[in-house]
């Protein structure tokens, strides 16, 4: 089915803007917890869900997808910490965090080491690092296979444009490296990008079941990366989850039959899990006519929500009168954030280009609601001209919780100081 956003909308889970408003204020993120949990499900046939935390990590959010069963994926000491602070643990079944990354930085190795995380390795000399602290430990290898595909050139993860993966022809090269450490190679990992399709993942499947060949039956676990692309346009549909999971499931069949004992699948998708939860509701500040545009301007910029600026990325909007109207004359607009700088518009292709939106008549007061903003939104937030990290806030069961406060402006400057301040006068 194909995906629709309305125009107007006057709720979010039941729950009406105006209350949600009224509870974090303006900007403000709002997630919808049943549309976490339902994907999760969806993914149900694989044997290992781990989320890409990166999508959006905000301590609710992991503790609901623990709940759900899923289990971790951390890129940075930070995001070990941050799983550990949800409640998983750092070892046990299925690894519940793994760390993935292309290098350790030196707080990060003494951090992996001293927890005994599980490590899927980027680069060579990842294993080398970690076979000199941590002999013994079986590793994960992350393995660019020579392609990749994304949404955009900047969310491609294969290929030699990229800077991510142990390079296919290396893998000889990392194999008598975790030799040398006795470091023993149980699983492979391929994320080829950020919104890939059905046709590269056949590729993938295919470079993936050569790769085992290559490491041997030592492989207990494949995983197919993230990547799922998520409707973002009306017209859009979901991904065939169950193709995708056949594809895979039919390689990872194939290596076990070579291997003549059972292979694990797993699946990291970090979109897929909370891109449609979220939302980004924000107030029209100003509307002005320049030229031949108009302008909304609202109080969220790309501060907080950078897709639009970064990638050109589309993202659904819709409008909340305050006087409760269900039906306006819709008209063109180009909608623009508070900052002091010309690209912080929302409607806006990749290279920069302004475009218009049709969206109804509006007044200033009025809510606009930016959708499918809970992956790459509030965790890819700054204080740029000291704006401080909009709240959010998670619905559950018709019940809202604050699950971040906004920020504050002595939060913000907490940790910077004046030298010598006292001395000054
Ligand atoms: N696994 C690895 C190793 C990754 O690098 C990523 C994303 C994922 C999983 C999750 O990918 P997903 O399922 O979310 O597509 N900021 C960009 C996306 C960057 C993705 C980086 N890596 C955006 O807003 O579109």
């Amino acid at each position: 089915m194909s995906s629709q956003f309305p125009l107007i909308r006057r709720e979010i889970a039941g729950v009406s803007i105006e209350g949600l408003v009224q509870q974090g204020g303006t900007p403000v993120f709002v997630y919808d917890a049943s549309v976490i949990l339902e994907r999760i499900e969806d993914l149900a046939a694989f044997d290992v869900v781990r989320y890409a935390q990166k999508a959006c990590s905000n301590l609710a959010i992991l503790d609901l997808c623990r709940r759900q069963g899923a289990v971790v994926d951390a890129v940075s000491g930070g995001e070990i910490l941050r799983a550990e602070a949800a409640g998983f643990n750092a070892t046990g079944d299925s690894h519940p965090i793994v760390y993935t990354a292309d290098i350790f930085d030196l707080q990060t190795l003494d951090l992996v080491v001293a927890k005994g995380i599980h490590v899927n390795c980027g680069s060579p000399d990842m294993i080398s690092q970690l076979g000199e602290r941590a002999p013994g430990q079986p590793i994960t290898l992350r393995i660019n296979p020579g392609f990749g595909h994304g949404h955009s050139q900047k969310t491609n993860t294969g290929g030699e444009q990229s800077k991510h993966g142990i390079w296919h022809e290396d893998l000889a090269d990392c194999l008598s490296r975790s030799e040398r450490y006795q470091l023993p190679v149980t699983g492979l990992h391929m994320h080829i990008g950020s919104g890939t399709d059905l046709e590269h993942l056949a590729q993938v499947c295919a470079a993936m079941e050569s790769m085992a060949t290559l490491v041997g039956p030592s492989v207990t676990l494949i995983s197919a990366g993230g990547g799922l692309p998520t409707p973002y346009q009306s017209g859009e549909t979901h991904i065939d989850v169950e193709a995708y999971f056949d594809l895979w499931d039919a390689a990872r069949k194939r290596i076990e039959k070579t291997f003549e004992h059972p292979v694990g699948l797993e699946i990291e998708p970090g979109r897929y899990l909370t891109a449609e939860s979220g939302y980004l509701i924000a107030e029209i500040r100003a509307i002005k006519q320049m030229g031949n545009n108009i302008f909304y301007l609202i109080d969220a910029g790309f501060n907080d929500l950078a897709r639009p600026i970064l990638y050109g990325a589309y993202h659904p909007m819709s409008i909340c009168h305050r006087d409760g109207s269900m039906h306006r004359e819709s008209r063109q607009v180009v909608v623009g954030g508070p900052l002091c700088e010309s690209g912080d518009i929302f409607t806006q292709t990749e290279g920069g280009y302004v475009c218009t939106r049709e969206l109804p008549e509006a007044s200033v007061g009025d809510f606009l609601v930016i959708e499918c903003a809970g992956a790459y939104g509030s965790v890819m937030g700054s204080n740029y001209n000291s704006k401080t990290l909009a709240p959010e806030l998670l619905i559950q069961d018709g019940q809202v919780r604050t699950i971040r406060t906004r920020q504050t402006f002595e939060e913000m400057i907490s940790n910077e100081t004046i030298p010598d301040a006292d001395k000054a006068s």
